[in-house]
């Protein structure tokens, strides 16, 4: 999908609002989410998110390859540039933001840390909902050297890093968060492995949310997108993110 083309987030997720009443137990939780995200409340929060969006934003125009810019053997990365502009961008950064709210106090997961732009979002949303623990996972240590910058300019404190691929470490990082609501999967974005994500997190998670980033970037996730719809009819699809709601 061209970026022009991208189905905007916001759009969907006021469609999802407007056909449902408020809910209890999760699906009431995730109604206040995103109610909370289209009507732009921020519970005191703003100025530390939108410190995290102009930190991306300041990212840009930076050209030289993220392993110049941390000072480790070159890698064939990407500039700083592109990866502050594909990461997340102040939409679904608040939209995170609020979902990790509605379900803290909890342990979070996130797969994809990059440069640390949506865990700051994540980790801000526990704060903002009573606290809670965030693990971060990402192969790359030229990006996840950098992650702690974010986190500084956000004020956020305590994320914990794990630098390894997601097939060699998720099942030990999971035996390590026994009250997991929320994960963010946002790497790696084939079809079986993200439905091997999927089912590994479900296997460990008794109630929460499984949030699956760019779910139309490639024929593969849309084709693993539209299977999880079959097996969790009641996920939530807001076009460009996924939402999938385990309970039990
Ligand atoms: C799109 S970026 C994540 C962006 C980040 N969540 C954000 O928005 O700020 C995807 C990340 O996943 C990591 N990644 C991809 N496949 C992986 C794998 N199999 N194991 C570990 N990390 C992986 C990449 O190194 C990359 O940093």
């Amino acid at each position: 999908v061209e970026p022009a083309d991208r189905p905007s987030i916001t759009e969907a997720a006021r469609r999802w609002v407007a056909t449902g009443e408020l809910g209890t137990g999760l699906n009431g939780q995730l109604r206040q989410a995103i109610g909370d995200f289209v009507a732009n409340r921020y519970f005191g929060f703003a100025p530390r998110l939108r410190a995290l969006h102009e930190y991306r934003r300041s990212l840009y125009g930076e050209e030289r390859s993220i392993d110049d810019v941390v000072g480790l053997t070159p890698s064939g990365d990407a500039s700083l540039d592109v990866i502050a502009r594909t990461a997340t961008n102040p939409e679904k950064g608040r939209l995170l933001f609020h979902l990790a709210r509605n379900l803290a106090p909890c342990d979070a997961l996130e797969l994809g840390t990059s440069i640390g732009i949506s865990a700051g979002y994540i980790a801000l949303g526990l704060e903002a909902g009573g606290g809670g623990r965030l693990v971060t996972v990402d192969a790359s240590e030229a990006r996840t050297s950098l992650a702690s910058r974010a986190w500084s300019v956000a004020g956020v404190s305590g994320i914990e890093q794990v630098v390894g691929r997601f097939d060699d470490v998720l099942e030990d990082v999971l035996g390590h968060l026994p009250d997991l609501k929320f994960a963010y999967v946002d790497g790696n974005h084939r079809k079986q492995p993200t439905l091997d994500y999927l089912g590994a997190i479900e296997k460990r998670m008794s109630t929460g949310l499984v949030v699956f980033d760019d779910i139309r970037w490639s024929e593969e996730m849309l084709e693993a997108w539209s299977e999880i719809m079959v097996s969790h009819p009641s996920s939530v699809d807001l076009g460009w993110i996924g939402l999938v709601l385990i309970e039990r």
